[in-house]
């Protein structure tokens, strides 16, 4: 249950609202424009309902991380055009988002104009939450809407600093991404999966934790598996080992056979000799795995045990790919099973970040029952924690 105020709790006509939006889209290194909408679409609900109720929205965003610095590459222009296109309304842009120019903007608005403000990490003082350049952020508005969930797990002034100053209350896409995601783990419909892949154990120590307290089937993949195997005394040849997490990987192994989770790891990989050299893979069981080979991926055998597991489950949350999914040869595994989840009738929850990106390329979104726009926001909320962004926000 979402228990913050949202846009419908509060009066919106002829007030002055400062949106907080994650419009970091991703951008082409060749051409430098955006090559996904996808996070425009996904605020769409709350822009078009602020607009309809007779706001004047103040969109605030960051693109990239450029530092505390202006960088030209990541001007909030390159936003306009998609932005506008979906919102089929014109937008004006602010050269920065404090000061004069932003105050004198803001002043002759009418209801249903749109503003959008540079962006905000061209100025050092949004990432150290500044008191001062919050009150300046919040200065021209009356009320202000969280709808990036994207940036709710930083404590940056444009996400915590500025709701301790206005009526803050959440956008529709806070409030899904929010429920969804703590739904699928606090209240879910069993049996409840976890599969969980990426390059380290280290990324998602918090996240397994949290986990055993929760599933009932936890399905590993991804470089982290390595490090499983690795300690369950299986030879992994030139794969990358976190020697330092032997406690970890045994205390985890031992809660699960404890609790009665039932705890999969791949059962057979497919191996390169080089990486960045996918000419020379080939797939083997993990009991004999080669000394001069590297994991690159989970192997077909792996894939139909995990398809059979998960096929079983009614709530399913996935973060982290299966290998290494950006060279097609190591992608097998990853895109397997995101078509797996796409075509059963379990509750999907995708994690945000690469596991989004996948399941976006593939085409698979609409077919999942929820897909996080956050990386690091939904990794938080998988590992059990509040995100501050949400938390500064009024209660219900
Ligand atoms: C994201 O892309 O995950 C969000 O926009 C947050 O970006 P950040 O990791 O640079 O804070």
């Amino acid at each position: 249950m979402f228990l913050k105020k949202t846009v419908e709790d509060v009066e919106l006509e002829g007030k002055k609202v400062l949106v907080r939006v994650d419009f970091n889209l991703p951008l082409d290194p060749d051409t430098g424009l955006p090559t996904s909408d996808s996070r425009i679409k996904a605020t769409l609900p709350t822009l078009e309902y602020l607009i309809l109720r007779g706001a004047k929205l103040i969109l605030c965003s960051h693109l990239g991380r450029p530092g505390g610095q202006v960088v030209e590459s990541l001007r909030m222009s390159k936003v306009v055009p998609p932005l506008s296109q979906l919102l089929r309304r014109k937008i004006v842009l602010a050269s920065d988002c404090v000061g004069e120019e932003v105050r004198q903007k803001a002043k002759v608005m009418s209801e249903g104009d749109i503003l959008l403000l540079e962006n905000l990490r061209f100025h050092p003082e949004e990432e150290r939450n500044d008191a001062e350049f919050a009150r300046e952020l919040a200065r021209p508005a009356d009320v202000f809407v969280n709808d990036a969930f994207g940036v709710s797990h930083r404590s940056h002034a444009s996400v915590v600093g500025v709701a301790a100053l206005l009526p803050a209350v959440a956008g529709f896409l806070v409030q899904k991404e929010v429920s969804f995601i703590t739904g699928a783990l606090e209240n879910p419909s069993h049996p409840l999966a976890l599969l969980l892949g990426g390059a380290k154990v280290k990324d998602k120590i918090g996240v397994l934790e949290n986990a055993l307290d929760k599933v009932d089937l936890l399905l590993l993949g991804g470089g982290m598996a390595q490090t499983f195997l690795h300690f369950q005394g299986y030879k992994v040849g030139g794969s990358e080992v976190e020697k330092d997490k032997a406690d970890f990987v045994a205390s985890i192994m031992k809660k699960a056979q404890r609790k009665g989770i039932k705890l999969l790891l791949p059962q057979d990989v497919v191996v390169t000799r080089d990486i960045r050299n996918p000419d020379s893979t080939k797939v083997t069981e993990i009991s004999s795995m080669p000394s001069d080979f590297t994991i690159a991926d989970i192997g077909p055998a792996t894939v139909n045990e995990f398809s059979e597991e998960l096929r079983k489950c009614h709530t399913i949350a996935w973060n982290g790919p299966m290998g290494v999914y950006e060279t097609p040869q190591f992608a097998s595994g990853t895109h397997a099973l995101a078509h797996l989840l796409s075509q059963i009738s379990a509750t999907t929850i995708i994690g945000g970040g690469s596991t989004a990106e996948v399941v976006e390329e593939l085409g698979l979104s609409d077919k999942m029952t929820w897909v996080s726009t956050g990386g690091g926001a939904s990794l938080m909320l998988l590992e059990g924690k509040k995100l501050p962004g949400v938390e500064v926000l009024l209660d219900k």
